[in-house]
């Protein structure tokens, strides 16, 4: 019978980093879909009730947390625990490049040989980078839209993205990277959980791993 035994893994501060982030999206595709196409009557907006402000109200409050939580991921991939780090996901090393090789050999059901690590495997810890890039993506352009006419966004907004609906337009393409990621994520989470007993969904509540006792 095989032995495993406890690590610790990911820090308070990453784990807060992951639920507000995950929340903060979910909150924002929903009333992000509101913004672009109103399911509401929005006749009754201003009399009986504010439906579209409200939306908006909660897009903006999501946003803020969302702006929170990728300063805070910023801060840990540089200052982070060895698995947080920017440069452990990175496939620049030999033992990383063999990791991401392994991965998609075990994905594609091509071998069910299993790479033991303590963080992130390879093909993740890359796909978070792209959905922390998607996300610095979904702030700059938010902002701009949010305060037009303020000095910093008249000049950086412009500049970046022309005008407010080229901004707009890619605001929404992006959130479809979300939406995709997410359910390949809690997929992929709940597969790996199944295929290897390291424990890996509760490790995103308890900050813990398991792995073969060497
Ligand atoms: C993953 C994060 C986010 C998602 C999925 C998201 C989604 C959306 C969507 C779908 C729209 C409607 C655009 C359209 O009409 O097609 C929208 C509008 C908007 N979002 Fe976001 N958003 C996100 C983050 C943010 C952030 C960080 C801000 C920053 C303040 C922001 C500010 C805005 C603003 C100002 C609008 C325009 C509202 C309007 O036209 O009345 N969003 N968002
Ligand atoms: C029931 C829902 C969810 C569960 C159980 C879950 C679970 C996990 C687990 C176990 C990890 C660590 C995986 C690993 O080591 O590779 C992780 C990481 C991550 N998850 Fe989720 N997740 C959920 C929802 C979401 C959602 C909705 C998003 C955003 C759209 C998200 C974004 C991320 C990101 C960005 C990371 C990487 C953390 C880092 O930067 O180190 N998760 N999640």
């Amino acid at each position: 019978m095989a032995t495993y035994e406890r690590h610790h893994c990911w820090s308070l501060l990453l784990r807060l980093f992951h639920w507000m982030f995950a929340l903060s999206i979910i909150f924002l595709i929903v009333t992000g879909f509101y913004i672009n196409t109103p399911w509401t009557n929005t006749m009754i907006e201003g009399s009986a009730s504010f439906p579209m402000a409200t939306m908006r109200y909660i897009h903006y409050i999501a946003a803020y947390v969302l702006s929170s939580a990728v300063l805070i991921r910023l801060f840990l991939y540089i200052f982070g625990n060895a698995q947080e780090r920017v440069w452990d996901i990175l496939p620049i090393t030999g033992r990383n490049l063999n990791n991401l090789k392994m991965t998609l050999l075990q994905y594609s059901y091509i071998s069910n040989k299993h790479d033991e690590r303590l963080g992130h495997n390879i093909l993740a810890g890359l796909a978070y980078l792209l959905t922390f890039i998607a996300a610095l993506l979904m702030i700059v352009s938010g902002f701009y839209m949010l305060y037009p006419e303020s000095a910093f966004w008249a000049k950086w907004g412009v500049m970046l993205f022309g005008s407010q609906q080229f901004a707009r337009y890619l605001h929404h393409i992006t959130m479809w990277w979300f939406m995709i990621f997410a359910v390949v994520h809690i997929y992929l989470c709940i597969w790996n959980d199944c295929t290897e007993p390291e424990g890996l969904i509760s490790s995103i509540f308890t900050g813990a791993k398991f792995k073969h006792k060497a």
